[in-house]
């Protein structure tokens, strides 16, 4: 039998899907396989709804005395995205990398001032293919067994650094997967941001300078990427990644638009807030896009099919043009080929997590027709 105080500690995790879930570790004098049976036998909670916008969305210090950098501790979790390792870094998110959906939406909002709508989009769309639907938890980098017990096969549970969910290849400082290490720092790529900022944008990165180097990007991966591959929906994230420090990591009381290179070190390298850091005044999301998909007017989602330079549209892909064919193809291909066939608690974490991705796609302007995989 199981102690109610240990009983007790478990409805706690279930219910508050605290930061750390100790899984694994011993609990209350529990075994692993004690508290694996424990934890599928707890009432499951449903995830609740995300946050709203924040109430006020001026610039502010975020780099305070609340949230000090700490440096990362054995087993913390870090990842492809410069800003949620930096949200982590500062105890924005969990600092062991482990957080849930509504925890990154109000990191992203207080840290950053993302759009809500933008971010709850953003979150459910990673969480639904990366995280944990059961247990409500997700990696910002590997696997790990913190985010609990695993859904059946398929499903991945792997974290941010999953390859081609929505990591993807032509990141600006992190190497394509084929080349081994898809989420850390990569300072040839970084210096390549540099070099093209000094060129387009006398020393600083701006709109200018993240259209011409997702341009050379691109290109370098037909040409040096056997498996180089660009479809929905890490082609939305790609487009969008390219303005984002420009709207996102400059100082909230500097409105020149250029971005310091120490400063981006700083986020993409370093994982912390430089000192003294203000967020942005007033929310955005992916504003100045068009700045950097102007200059590829052309440019169709597809991938190398026979080795390097043999680059091919694929027509099945969505175009950045063609929200609702993205929304459409990640619920019924991506989040289906992960979950085929749930059942009980599984489904039903599914279901509300794709309700909440429905929405957020609604408030973000595309109104698409909802689709349920699972039945309504
Ligand atoms: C809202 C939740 C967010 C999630 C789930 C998320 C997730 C991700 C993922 C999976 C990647 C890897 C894509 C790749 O390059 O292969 C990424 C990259 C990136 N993210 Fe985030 N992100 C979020 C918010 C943000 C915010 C608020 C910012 C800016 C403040 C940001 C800035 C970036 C940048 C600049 C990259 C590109 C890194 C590079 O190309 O080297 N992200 N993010």
């Amino acid at each position: 039998m199981f102690s109610s105080l240990a009983i007790y500690a478990l409805l706690a995790i279930q219910a508050y899907t605290v930061s750390a879930f100790p899984a694994y570790e011993s609990l209350a004098g529990l075994s692993r396989e004690e508290l694996d049976a424990a934890v599928s036998s707890v009432k499951w909670v449903p995830p609740p709804p995300p946050p709203g916008p924040l109430a006020d969305q001026s610039a502010k210090l975020v780099h305070d005395a609340a949230h000090p950098y700490e440096p990362l501790k054995p087993g913390d979790q870090r990842g492809p995205c410069p800003a949620l390792n930096t949200l982590a870094s500062h105890g924005y998110l969990p600092r062991n990398g482990i957080a849930t959906p509504v925890q990154i939406v109000n990191a992203v909002q207080e840290g950053f001032n993302l759009e809500n709508s933008f971010a709850r989009f953003l979150v459910y769309s990673t969480f639904l293919v990366n995280g944990n639907p059961v247990t409500n938890l997700m990696s910002i980098g590997d696997k790990t067994s913190l985010t609990g017990q695993d859904p059946p096969k398929p499903a991945t549970v792997a974290g941010l650094d999953t390859h081609n969910n929505c990591e993807g290849d032509t990141s600006m400082t992190r190497a394509d997967a084929y080349f081994g290490d898809n989420h850390s720092f990569n300072e040839t790529r970084f210096q390549n941001l540099v070099k093209f900022s000094k060129k387009y944008g006398a020393g600083k990165y701006n709109y200018t300078v993240a259209a011409q180097y997702r341009k050379f990007l691109i290109e370098d991966s037909i040409q040096n990427n056997p498996q180089f591959t660009l479809v929905s929906p890490r082609l939305f994230t790609a487009f969008a990644e390219s303005v984002f420090p420009v709207n996102f990591f400059i100082d909230g009381r500097d409105t020149s638009g250029q971005l310091d290179l120490d400063v981006a070190r700083s986020f993409f390298q370093n994982m912390t807030f430089p000192p003294n850091f203000h967020r942005r005044n007033g929310s955005v999301s992916n504003v100045g896009q068009d700045v950097v998909t102007d200059l590829m007017p052309n440019f169709r989602p597809g991938y190398n099919a026979h080795g390097v330079n043999s680059y091919v549209p694929d027509p099945t892909s969505a175009t950045l043009t063609e929200p609702c064919v993205r929304y459409v193809n990640f619920v019924n291909r991506n989040i289906k080929s992960l979950y085929p066939n749930p059942t009980g608690v599984l489904k039903e974490a599914l279901k509300i997590n794709l309700q909440y991705l429905y929405e957020a796609t609604v408030a973000a302007g595309d109104g698409c027709t909802q689709v349920f995989p699972y039945g309504k």
